[in-house]
């Protein structure tokens, strides 16, 4: 059985929840996110991420204060605080600040992703690595289209999770539409639980117990030409490379997750370079995935970082595409198996 029983049998009062698909992602209604929740509400809307994984809220246009501070409500739901000296400096009022991307202007949890054009950041600028005298990012894209162009630094067309570069990554991310193209722009979710459970027993056992390693390098190099060097070093110092179990216990649902994804892991720790293909490819089977559209400006998505991975799809050559990024802290992960 996938999950623990009482995930399985989460039933709703509160909030509408429309499945997706059978295990992962929902549209949630009868939610205004701007209005104060109730409890129940907080908790239903925390089972339908912990079910469904992902959940998608529709024309809620919250403000950038109520997106922080509903990041701080579930993230006290669930227990999360700054508890380590790392999330304590990648941190503001216990929501993560990144460390690396340029902040929106009066509101340093949020960074934008996506097009530029006319809004204003603190922080380091966004670059464009079409820009020749920028580094191009390292990433091996697997079935990815990185380098299609226009490309953007802030674009997240690769499959990955938010922040596995830190110790503690961030358990949940809520995104909110804020420019849309006419066409395209969607965003594709994948089911790493899932990913990990079709694995054979041979393949699950020679994971047990190994690690990956996660570098932030691997995806900003260009950081090198957006700070001097001897800042870039204390960016090395304060996040060097991590080692994540390859096989991550959820620490709500028990679930393990296949925790590997081409934006940051960079090696197993045992060097064997065709596993790493392999497990990093997963995301890509579309059995494990939904796409979500995105109709509105004001639409959001939450989704549960620990057991999903993510890609924003580049197909809208020319057009404008906007989202502001919000996430939580997060925990150590832990050995799943
Ligand atoms: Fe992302």
């Amino acid at each position: 059985m996938l999950y623990p029983k009482d995930v399985a049998e989460y039933r709703y009062q509160d909030i509408v929840v429309k499945p997706m698909s059978l295990l992962l992602g929902a549209e949630v209604d009868n939610v205004d996110l701007k209005a104060n929740l109730t409890d129940l509400q907080e908790i239903e809307i925390l089972q339908a991420l912990h079910q469904y994984k992902v959940c998608f809220f529709r024309g809620q246009n919250i403000s950038a204060r109520r997106q922080v501070e509903l990041v701080k409500i579930f993230s006290d739901k669930l227990g999360i605080t700054s508890d380590s000296e790392q999330k304590k400096k990648s941190s503001k009022d216990g929501i993560f600040v990144h460390p690396f991307l340029p902040q929106k202007k009066g509101q340093e949890n949020i960074w934008p992703v996506g097009s530029s054009v006319g809004y204003a950041t603190t922080g380091r600028p966004l670059r464009s690595v079409s820009d020749k005298s920028v580094d191009s990012p390292r990433v091996d894209r697997g079935t990815g289209s990185w380098l299609r162009p226009p490309y953007s630094g802030t674009s997240a067309n690769v499959w990955h999770a938010d922040n596995t570069f830190l110790r503690e990554p961030s358990s949940f991310t809520i995104l909110q539409a804020k420019r849309l193209p006419e066409f395209g722009g969607d965003t594709c979710f994948a089911d790493m639980g899932q990913a990990y459970a079709d694995l054979s027993a041979e393949v699950k056992m020679k994971l047990r117990g190994l690690r990956v390693v996660h570098d932030w390098r691997q995806a900003f190099p260009y950081f090198k030409r957006t700070c001097t060097l001897d800042e870039y070093r204390s960016l090395e110092k304060l996040y060097p490379p991590v080692l994540h179990p390859v096989v991550r216990k959820h620490p709500v649902t028990g679930q393990n997750v296949l925790y590997v994804n081409r934006a940051f892991s960079t090696r197993l720790e045992n060097g064997d370079r065709n596993m790493f293909n392999f497990l990093a490819d997963k995301a890509s089977v579309p059995e494990y995935q939904i796409r979500f559209k995105w109709q509105n400006v004001g639409d959001i998505a939450m989704w549960d970082n620990r057991v999903l991975q993510h890609y924003a799809v580049n197909d809208y050559i020319g057009e404008q595409r906007l989202m502001e990024h919000t996430a939580s802290l997060g925990e150590k992960p832990i050995f799943g198996n």
